[in-house]
């Protein structure tokens, strides 16, 4: 039998919808919001307005774009959490009426279990077990994976996610936001010579704040004695910060890998568009005899098929909720 699921995520500033079947992506459709790059981040009121304008037309793209009717679904999956509150519930609100109106289960999914899952959306794919590093604006976390439905977090940020690192020292260089992109394309022209500190943080987690502290007061210093030191150094600076934060994460999968003793190493989130990123994690898998996956960008930033393939197995456990569900800011794994 065939199982074919429509998949809602709605956790932060995009709208998403896709059909999958049996596990397979039929149709993976997305609605970015430009409405906040003025306010220099993610505003919650103006995401979940946003939302509650996209859902319907997404929703139809994504069952046109699969080629399936509305009577041809078996269940309608959504991300409950964690995420924006406002954001969640127009995802969880439509999803629930939408699986009453059809008379078919509903399926609530955890959206980093769904980035950890986003793997199985391409052609190769990682073997159980595996370690998935999960780097976006929302989250920085290693998640131990044994298998579709059981993993574990066993390492993760103390304070900001390293997206957002890269785009609050990315605001202190006068860059525009988001800045990880602007800080990716300025570092490829410049040396990395200035060494902020790698923070002394104990086992898997990782901070961010020591280094967001260290570029103020340093660029402070500078600025005292040279005005024009930003915009002359801007290219070397970028590539000092993108090393520091690279570092960081690497020596921190690095240390998971030997610890586990797991040479099967994903990365997902925005921040796995990073070239130093990208550079440095198969430049150390080729140094340890690691297998290193790092899915299309499509399936590292927010999307609706990694939450269909998440549901898909929890359809086959029989896991679904009820009409009384409710959405979760927070939401432990
Ligand atoms: O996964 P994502 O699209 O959205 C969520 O946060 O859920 O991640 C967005 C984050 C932003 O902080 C952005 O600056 C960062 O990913 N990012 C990058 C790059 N592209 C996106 N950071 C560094 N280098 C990049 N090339
Ligand atoms: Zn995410």
């Amino acid at each position: 039998m065939a199982i074919t699921i429509l998949a809602i995520e709605s956790s932060c500033d995009d709208t998403s919808a896709a059909v999958v079947r049996n596990g397979l992506v039929l149709s993976n459709i997305m609605a970015s919001q430009e409405v906040h790059r003025k306010y220099g981040g993610v505003v919650p009121e103006l995401a979940s307005r946003a939302h509650q304008m996209h859902i319907v037309p997404v929703v139809d793209a994504a069952l046109r774009a699969a080629g399936v009717s509305k009577a041809q679904l078996d269940a309608i999956a959504f991300t409950r959490g964690p995420g924006l509150i406002g954001s969640l519930m127009v995802g969880t609100s439509f999803a629930k009426a939408f699986a009453l109106g059809l008379g078919i289960p509903l399926i609530d999914v955890h959206h980093l279990h769904a980035h950890v899952l986003a793997h199985f959306a391409e052609e190769v794919q990682p073997s159980f077990p595996f370690l998935c590093l999960i780097v976006s604006g929302g989250h920085t976390q290693i998640m131990l994976v044994r298998d579709y439905l059981d993993m574990e977090i066993i390492g993760q940020t103390l304070d900001d996610a390293a997206g957002e690192a890269f785009d609050k020292t990315g605001k202190m260089l006068g860059l525009g936001y988001p800045a990880g992109p602007l800080i990716d394309r300025h570092a490829r022209e410049g040396t990395p010579r200035f060494n902020f500190p790698e923070p002394a943080i104990a086992d898997l987690d990782f901070s961010f704040s020591g280094l967001k502290t260290a570029i103020l007061y340093f660029l402070r210093k500078q600025l005292q004695q040279d005005a024009t030191f930003l915009e002359n150094n801007l290219n070397d600076l970028c590539a000092s910060v993108q090393e520091r934060i690279v570092s960081i994460l690497v020596h921190k999968i690095a240390l998971a890998a030997d610890r586990y003793q797991i040479k099967q190493i994903a990365i997902a989130g925005g921040v796995a568009a990073n070239s130093g990123l990208r550079d440095a994690i198969v430049r150390e898998g080729a140094r340890h005899g690691w297998s290193t996956f790092i899915p299309r960008m499509e399936y590292c930033t927010d999307n609706a098929a990694m939450i269909g393939i998440t549901a898909h197995y929890k359809f086959l456990r029989g896991e679904f909720v009820g009409q009384d569900v409710a959405p979760v800011a927070r939401w432990a794994m």
